[in-house]
């Protein structure tokens, strides 16, 4: 290997192995669904129940939306060939931004390539190095990257601790002339590795008296949260943050992010977010597929209410079995293990016991807070939750 490359990339690779957070990545070999065939270290194609999969709601395994998708390919070729604002603009482009609008409430939607690529793209456009960023301790990574990226002055703010947010507001607001202040709060709306929900009606009470801007982000939430799955301010009944970010690659099983809003924040956006305009249009078959997939989650509510009653039940049954976690509010559920290795370790177990959860370590996760992070689908039998939850249930004890 070159002498230059190891300079650059070996200590860090070492690292990584010495303290167990090296990333390797499994092969799998039938589509995303509630049950899997994946290639064993051994080189067995072995079933696993996945209890790890965004796709919550199971579309990319409907009949129907794949063969829409498959419809919408032969139609529109394979790829978009341009720019959103050169040529890669095409009608199933559009169709996905009215629907997002119609189905989140708002005026108006302006999509991106990734729900990454959305958040960096909102928060760079939206904020410069003079402008002040309120931000949740555990957001995502594509929220730091945006605010980084921005160059805002950035202030974090315990998790989900609605007086240290005001704390720190106060504190960046005696920085700078009160006249010039913006501020932006910024969070997840369900955290992703943890599964909890931001306080949406406080956040909107502190943003309003505060004078900031409140953006949301809905990865884990669309699809998921509220009767029909339209999200945090559905779940809760209030009214919307002024951005909200969503992604299509979860529970809409599709690709791509989007950006809800007043008219003119989705007018600012496609003058002003550098991911939005220097980058390929989505193929146009993938647009026309997350808007069929999100139709569908408009007119089968039924599926979201499978998927809370499937949480529940998961829950009560780890509960049950005598591992410890939380009733969760999202279908996102944590089973903290702690130390890295001993993370791995059950993890491991469980794969070959047929159990797919991964264990989630720092970076991800702080230090030492690593965990199972189990998320369920729609169309788990309670019967494979029972039995997961018995076999993890096993591993826990027995991996010491
Ligand atoms: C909270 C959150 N925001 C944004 C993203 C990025 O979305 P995407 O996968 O569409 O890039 C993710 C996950 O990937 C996420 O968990």
């Amino acid at each position: 290997m070159s002498r230059i490359l190891d300079i650059f990339t070996k200590d860090a690779l070492d690292a990584a192995r010495a303290n167990n957070t090296y990333r390797s990545m499994r092969l799998m070999e039938t589509p995303e669904s509630s049950c899997v065939k994946i290639r064993m270290p051994n080189g067995a194609l072995q079933e696993q129940i996945l209890l790890a999969s965004n796709s919550y709601l199971d579309l990319a395994n409907v009949d129907e939306l794949k063969q829409a998708m498959a419809q919408a390919v032969l139609e529109w070729g394979t790829g978009s060939g341009g720019a959103r604002l050169t040529t890669g603009n095409k009608s199933p482009h559009q169709e996905l931004e009215e629907f997002i609008a119609k189905f989140k409430g708002e005026e108006s939607a302006i999509t991106f390539n990734t729900g990454y690529m959305a958040n960096v793209g909102t928060i760079s456009a939206l904020c410069g190095k003079n402008d002040f960023v309120f931000s949740d301790e555990l957001n995502h990574a594509s929220i730091i990257d945006g605010i980084r990226l921005s160059r805002a002055k950035c202030f974090i703010y315990k998790h989900n601790d609605m007086a240290d947010l005001e704390r720190v507001i106060k504190e960046a607001a005696g920085l700078g002339a009160v006249s010039a202040f913006r501020g932006l709060i910024v969070t997840d709306a369900v955290f992703s590795m943890d599964g909890d929900l931001a306080n949406l009606p406080e956040l909107l009470r502190i943003a309003k008296e505060n004078d900031c801007l409140l953006m949301i982000d809905e990865a884990h939430a669309t699809g998921v949260l509220g009767k029909t799955g339209r999200g945090l301010a559905e779940h809760y009944g209030c009214a919307h943050a002024d951005v909200t970010i969503g992604t299509l690659s979860k529970a809409v099983a599709a690709e791509g992010g989007f950006v809800a809003g007043k008219q003119q924040l989705i007018d600012f956006l496609r003058n002003k977010a550098r991911s939005f305009i220097f980058t390929t249009a989505m193929a146009p078959a993938v647009a026309a597929a997350a808007c069929n997939n999100l139709r569908y989650i408009d007119t089968h509510p039924e599926r979201v209410q499978n998927l809370r009653d499937n949480v529940k039940f998961f829950c009560e049954a780890l509960q049950h079995e005598g591992v410890k976690v939380e009733q969760s509010p999202s279908v996102i559920v944590p089973i903290v293990i702690g130390d890295e290795a001993r993370a791995l370790e059950i993890s491991a177990a469980l794969q070959d016991a047929g159990i797919l959860i991964p264990a989630i370590r720092y970076p991800t996760v702080a230090k030492g807070q690593a965990r199972l992070r189990a998320s369920l689908m729609a169309t788990h039998t309670h019967e494979q939750l029972q039995t997961a939850a018995t076999v993890i249930a096993q591993a826990v004890k027995e991996c010491v």
